[in-house]
């Protein structure tokens, strides 16, 4: 779109080391005209966007990760037309991911029902606030225990892994927790024929998706994937030039 972007390589120099995320953001406000942050603490980017005059996208927390949300949800618009009045199913974790499917399915008209492990629910406060939102929209935020209950009529059957960035060392912990969650083609067939399966990728193969459903014909892992690129190009777009310059684009 003809702009540049500048990397900022956290791995070398974590953000707020040196110099505190308000002066960075200060910083940062006078060279460029929009900051993408991916990063690990929700804070970092809650902490940037209060000190920075320009716009902060997060590009993925602990907490949420609302860029994959817009890419999946263009993807089931692509595919099915509408995200309104579909019923949306998550099974796994019920982390960043899922709290971002949740908020941005609410404010589309989607069905949402999460399956979690007990104790592995998703943020309460994400849930008040999906439900007011769906109650505007009139659709539902259905909190479940059971994916096989979950995964009955679903449109659209979605995981991600058990095991987030930063909780590691829970990796033995969780795997026989999450092992009844997998998405397998037994979990697929209670869901509708024509239901679709997403992922927001990297998978762990084999752990909370098998291979037979994440390669096979109602998978549409790599739509998600591709829609991250015109999906954020878009916002970058409203952002930056507002809807007069998206339109130009169209
Ligand atoms: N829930 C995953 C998403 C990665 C894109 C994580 O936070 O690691």
């Amino acid at each position: 779109m003809g702009g540049n972007a500048i990397f900022v390589d956290q791995t070398n120099q974590p953000l707020g080391e040196r110099e505190t995320i308000a002066d960075v953001a200060r910083n940062l406000e006078r060279w460029v005209d929009v900051i993408v942050l991916r990063t690990y603490a929700h804070d970092t980017i809650t902490e940037m966007a209060a000190n920075a005059r320009v716009p902060v996208v997060n590009a993925l927390s602990d907490f949420e990760h609302p860029c994959q949300a817009l890419a999946d949800f263009m993807a089931l618009e692509e595919h099915f037309g509408a995200a309104a009045g579909l019923n949306f199913t998550y099974v796994g974790d019920g982390n960043n991911v899922c709290h971002s499917l949740m908020l941005t399915g609410a404010q589309l008209g989607t069905n949402v029902t999460v399956a979690t492990p007990r104790g592995y629910s998703p943020d309460i406060e994400i849930v008040t606030k999906a439900r007011e939102i769906a109650a505007v929209n009139g659709c539902e935020i259905r909190l479940l225990q059971d994916p096989q209950a979950a995964a009955e009529g679903a449109d659209a059957i979605y995981t991600d892994v058990c095991v987030s960035m930063g909780l590691e060392h829970e990796s033995t912990k969780r795997a026989p927790i999450f092992r009844p969650f997998q998405v397998n083609e037994a979990l697929m067939s209670k869901a509708t024929p024509t239901a679709v399966f997403m992922h927001c990728l990297p998978a762990r193969r084999n752990e909370e998706v098998t291979d037979a459903v994440i390669d096979g014909p109602q998978s549409i892992v790599f739509d998600q994937a591709e829609n991250r690129l015109h999906a954020q190009k878009a916002l970058l777009l409203l952002l930056l030039g507002g809807l007069a310059s998206v339109e130009k684009f169209q």
